[in-house]
């Protein structure tokens, strides 16, 4: 179909209503404005760049978003002089949201030297009014807002905004749909998330997830395993499962399972080697799964396993739903069926309301844990979140002190804790050559521990066998045997 002497308005009508035919309609839609635009005007190259901010959740949407753009005639860029610019942003913390501002000026200096470009927003800070409301008002020059739930239409606006003159704004309060088999561009060949549900539905107190999320979706086991199948030919041989909440996986599909059960499902398929998950939430994390871990080949000995707080009365506040107890008993039996296992966690420091007995709770279980490393977070104010109208919220300087008290620990154990398999042969997945050294690659072991050793970009995406010389604290210096 000849798409160009139409208007935004007849393609509407023309496009097919279901998805994801209706997407590609607007993909080719946009492939062929595109080429008439370097056509017109031979500065016009057509590249984008995206910019990824946040979790692993936004790492794959970017995938998805990089996929669309590519299959619309776009070409990609690693700078932000490009045609068509992209922040994917997150607001877990008041931090991730300044830099987001912080850098829309310097993204308006560009725009300025380049009228062709067009600069879209999307990811978690969308989906809050008051940020939408801001952009709107006093940053004209973005050409398109979309937020979390309607990623897959991103053809679909950009074919809007290349009619309109004005800005195009579609946020969704919420979703229950899924669309399935929209392009993606993985940023490894070797290996990928996946997602297998979307948003949260436990609400901790703190948190802002759950509001620009929505509610807990899970995939089809269906259409997850087809995805990873379609990996596997494709060369990936690690998955990252990705979920807010992956232990309470499956709970609302038609025919309910539970992550174990998908677990063994994912682990039958052939030329898989590696499955990794994120996140795990302690209170729904069940003896199936330690089992599960304990007797798969596959699934790596890694586990993320987020506190918060080691006292049970901030955790109660939390809204976390198990006490300082229940973690440490947790911990032991994952520890038995699993000995080997590496844990990591995230920990807030300065929760309103947290005293310095409370503090020393959450110094105690990261004592007792012995973590392989800990994310350590300052507490941060999320308007409309339960925990932003409590009062006692903590003096700044009281806060620092806690949070400096915490890392020096955290990072004191996880340096004694990560060298445990020095002089041993594990094998390591090959990701990278390596950035600082010349001649050198770097791997995971399967407890996500990075590796440096002597070799070459033919290695990489290989899992091969390698002799840990020595620990330098956070990693290995290797050799491969
Ligand atoms: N679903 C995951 C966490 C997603 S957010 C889980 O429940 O474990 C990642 C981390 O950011 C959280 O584990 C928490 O430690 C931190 N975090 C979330 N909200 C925060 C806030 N308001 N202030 C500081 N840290 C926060
Ligand atoms: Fe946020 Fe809690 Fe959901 Fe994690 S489980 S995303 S911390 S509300
Ligand atoms: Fe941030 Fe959204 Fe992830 S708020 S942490 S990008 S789910």
């Amino acid at each position: 179909m000849n798409h160009l002497h139409m208007t935004h308005e007849e393609a509407l009508k023309a496009a097919p209503a279901e998805e994801p035919g209706r997407q590609q309609f607007f993909m080719e839609r946009c492939r062929q404005l595109i080429d008439e635009k370097k056509m017109r005007d031979e500065t016009y190259r057509g590249t984008f760049h995206i910019e990824t901010f946040g979790c692993q959740m936004n790492a794959r949407d970017s995938e998805k978003l990089t996929g669309i753009l590519e299959a619309s005639g776009f070409t990609e860029t690693d700078t932000e002089e490009a045609d068509f610019v992209l922040y994917n942003t997150c607001t877990v913390r008041d931090n991730a949201n300044q830099r987001v501002y912080g850098r829309l000026g310097y993204l308006n200096r560009i725009k300025q030297k380049n009228p062709n470009m067009m600069i879209a927003l999307c990811g978690c800070m969308m989906q809050e009014e008051t940020v939408v409301a801001k952009i709107k008002k006093s940053y004209r020059f973005v050409d398109i807002i979309f937020g979390t739930h309607n990623i897959f239409k991103l053809a679909e606006l950009i074919s809007e905004r290349m009619d309109e003159k004005k800005m195009v704004v579609d946020i969704w309060k919420g979703t229950d749909r899924i669309v399935e088999e929209l392009p993606t561009d993985r940023k490894y060949p070797f290996k990928s998330g996946v997602n297998i549900m979307f948003g949260c539905n436990n609400f901790c107190s703190y948190c802002i997830v759950p509001y620009v999320r929505g509610r807990e979706r899970s995939r089809n086991p269906q259409d997850i395993v087809g995805e990873i199948r379609r990996l596997v030919a494709d060369g990936v041989v690690e998955v990252m499962l990705l979920g807010q909440n992956v232990n309470s996986y499956g709970k609302n599909l038609e025919e309910p399972m539970t992550f174990a059960q998908l677990l063994k499902e994912v682990e039958a398929i052939d030329g898989l080697q590696r499955i990794r998950f994120m996140t795990s939430h302690p209170k729904d994390l069940s003896d199936d799964l330690i089992e599960a871990m304990k007797n798969s080949g596959k699934i790596c000995h890694h586990l993320h396993l987020p506190l918060q707080s080691g006292s049970s009365r901030v955790l109660k506040a939390m809204n976390r739903r198990y006490t300082k107890e229940q973690y440490l008993e947790l911990v032991e039996k994952i520890r038995a069926a699993v000995p080997d296992i590496s844990l990591t966690t995230d920990i807030i420091v300065g929760f309103p309301g947290e005293t310095e007995e409370d503090f020393l709770e959450t110094m105690d279980v990261v004592r007792k844990v012995r973590f392989d490393s800990a994310f350590t977070f300052i507490y941060s104010k999320r308007t409309g979140t339960p925990a932003a109208a409590m009062e006692e919220q903590i003096p700044e300087a009281v806060v620092k002190d806690r949070f400096d008290r915490l890392l020096s620990e955290v990072q004191k154990i996880s340096a004694e804790v990560c060298g445990r398999d020095a002089h041993t042969v594990k094998d390591v997945l090959v990701e990278d050559l390596d950035d600082h050294v010349e001649g050198f690659v770097t791997g995971r072991l399967d407890n996500n521990t990075t590796v440096h050793f002597k070799g070459d970009a033919s290695l990489i995406g290989q899992i091969v066998d390698v002799y840990l010389d020595e620990s330098k604290g956070f990693y290995y210096m290797g050799t491969l045997k």
